[in-house]
Parts: C-alpha cells; structure tokens; sequence
C-alpha cells in the first residue's frame, strides 16, 4: 500500500494519499488548496491517478482543495450526504464503501464537531476527521456542531473499534501524526468523562476563539461545484424536461457513469446503459465501447451521474475523442428525481 501523511503548516491539516499500488488509483483525504501543487507533483511521482478527492466535513479552517483537484486531474469529489456543499460529485452515507482500485474504506458517519463529519476505516486504520483528534476532539460550538452527538460518535462508535487501530485525525497543532483507538481511550482528557452529559458541559465550557479563516473558508468551501452552465453553454447539456423527452427514443443511448454502488442504491433511468467513470478514458477513445457505438450506429450518447459533475467531465472528454453528438444530462439523477423523472431498481 501507498500512504503519505501529508501536512499544512498553516491550518495545521493533515491530508492522507492512499493507493493500493504504484501506476494504480489513489484517493486523497482532506487536501488542502495551498497544497495542490504538491500533491499533482507527487501523484506524477508516485505515478498514480488519482480518482477521488474526500473531504471529512465541511472545514472551517482552510479551503478545501477538492475542486481543484477535480479541475487538474477530473478526478470526481466526494462528501457526505449532509454536507451543505453546492455539488460534489458523490455523496456517501453510513454504510457505504468508498472504494478505488484495490482499496475499499468503510464509511461511518460520526456527526458532533460538524453535522457533517464522517470517518473512514481502512483495515488497521481510521480516519476521523475532526471528531477524534490526538488527545483532544473537535469543537461542537460552529457549523451545526453538537456535543452530544460526537458522545455518540465516539463511545457508540470510534472507540468501539479495536484498540490497536491506528487513528489519523484531520488537524494537530503539537506535532502528533498518529495514534490508536486504545491510547486515545486512556489518554485523551475528553474521554475522561462518566456520562453523556459530563461530556456536553465539558465541550460547551470551552470558550474558543473562532478559526481565523472562517469568514473565508465557509463560503469558500460551499461553493466548489463544477460549473455546468459553461458546459450548456457549448450546447452540451440536456435539462431533466428535455432528457424525459428523449426517453424510449431508438437514437439515444443513455449512459450511466456512476458506481454499481450508487446504481444499487439510488436505482437507474430506465433502458441506461451502464459505463463506470473510472473506465471513462479507454471506452470514449477509438476502438473504445462508446466511441464504436457513437460511431457505428450514430446514436447520440447522453451521460448521466448522481448530480451532473461526472458527466459533465464525460461529455468535455468525449467531445475530444471526437464524439461530437455527446450531451449530458445537467444536474444528473439528482435534478432527475426531483422532475419526477422514471427511475428503475
Ligand atoms: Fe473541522
């Protein structure tokens, strides 16, 4: 496995790399905007692609790097379901698996320091944002923040997991880089407490400043969506009335790029076609499955996604392979559902 823990001096934010192997997918936890850079020129070092941008929560102390990312490497983001961000391109909830190749992180939601703090668990290891930190935990007093639920993340939860896991917070701010579930249960002062409610006067007798980024960060982090009017613009979009028009029509393939995941959970438009994203590049290139449908029966290939960013991507790509009927279906199932737009299971 390919891990590096990699740190921002100025927020004190750590961001974790993942990869299974060298010249496979990677996944970054929490980057950090001022680090891009860094991190573009590592993957090209570790000769990795990187194919999901996570973020923890919705950070308050830096912004984020997940769109960014996104714009360099077409890599697609992901946050949770709660998560107050305009558009990511996959939001996951308990339960779920967020997987790459050779890699699949069980997914916990673990609400208090935000309402929208979720955690990661990969084999031996967890990362948990800001809700379990190095004997400290996240504040609850901002953001929907609640001390009685991160009671209930951490006892019901984080410290259920075995002692021995390694635990990766998102921040530290005293040079600690890693710990485990069993030292934080006996060291960390926050977890000294007897009752719920002895954690919850502890939590709101704090008294901290706010981040200095906040007033920055927030707004900033809110807005990271791809902007999908440019690609209307270009006359590549549907919108869910159009594509409900469409639907049954024998010169249109509809083309789902989500995960077998979301396809199981959500459902699909019924009669799609199903082409992971991850497999986008070889299936829209010459020869590829896409490219030969498009160009042997001349049907116009309309993508689709959860919420319109993959296929967004997929349509700019498809266009350069030289698929020139290739549209998008704007704001994806998401917009599709809320037009009461036929969904099969
Ligand atoms: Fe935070």
């Amino acid at each position: 496995m390919i891990f590096r823990q990699l740190f921002d001096q100025t927020s004190g934010t750590y961001s974790y790399l993942l990869a299974s192997r060298r010249g496979g997918e990677a996944l970054i936890i929490d980057p950090v905007l001022e680090k891009v850079d860094r991190y573009v020129q590592l993957l090209r070092e570790l000769d990795l692609k990187l194919v999901k941008a996570v973020d923890t929560h919705l950070h308050a102390d830096h912004i984020t790097g997940l769109g960014v990312l996104r714009d360099r490497t077409h890599c697609i983001t992901v946050m949770g379901e709660q998560s107050g961000v305009d558009v990511v391109s996959m939001r996951v909830t308990e339960g779920d698996t967020m997987e790459i190749e050779g890699m699949a992180l069980d997914v916990l939601y673990t609400p208090g320091h935000t309402d929208d703090s979720y955690s990661f668990l990969l084999a031996d290891r967890v990362f948990t944002g800001d809700t379990l930190l190095i004997r400290g935990t996240g504040r609850t007093d901002f953001q929907n923040g609640n001390p009685r639920a991160q009671y209930e993340s951490l006892f019901g939860k984080l410290l259920k997991l075995p002692d021995e896991t390694l635990v990766y917070p998102a921040h530290d701010y005293k040079g600690d880089t890693v710990s485990t579930i069993g030292e934080e249960k006996a060291f960390n002062p926050r977890l000294q407490v007897k009752s719920v409610d002895e954690y919850v006067d502890l939590m709101n007798s704090l008294n901290l400043p706010n981040p200095k980024m906040m007033d920055v960060a927030v707004p900033a982090n809110m807005h990271i969506g791809l902007v999908q009017e440019e690609v209307k613009r270009k006359g590549w979009a549907v919108t869910t009335e159009e594509g409900l028009a469409l639907l049954g029509r024998s010169d249109i393939v509809l083309v789902d790029l989500r995960e077998p995941r979301e396809r199981e959970k959500y459902g699909a438009i019924p009669g799609s076609l199903h082409a992971p994203y991850p497999d986008l590049r070889e299936n829209v290139q010459k020869g590829g499955m896409l490219y030969e449908l498009a160009a042997t029966s001349g049907k116009r290939v309309v993508f689709y996604c959860a919420f319109g960013e993959r296929s967004a991507m997929a349509v700019q790509a498809a266009q350069d392979a030289g698929i020139a009927l290739a549209c998008h279906l704007h704001g994806g199932l998401d917009a599709w559902k809320k037009a009461n737009g036929p969904v099969a299971s």
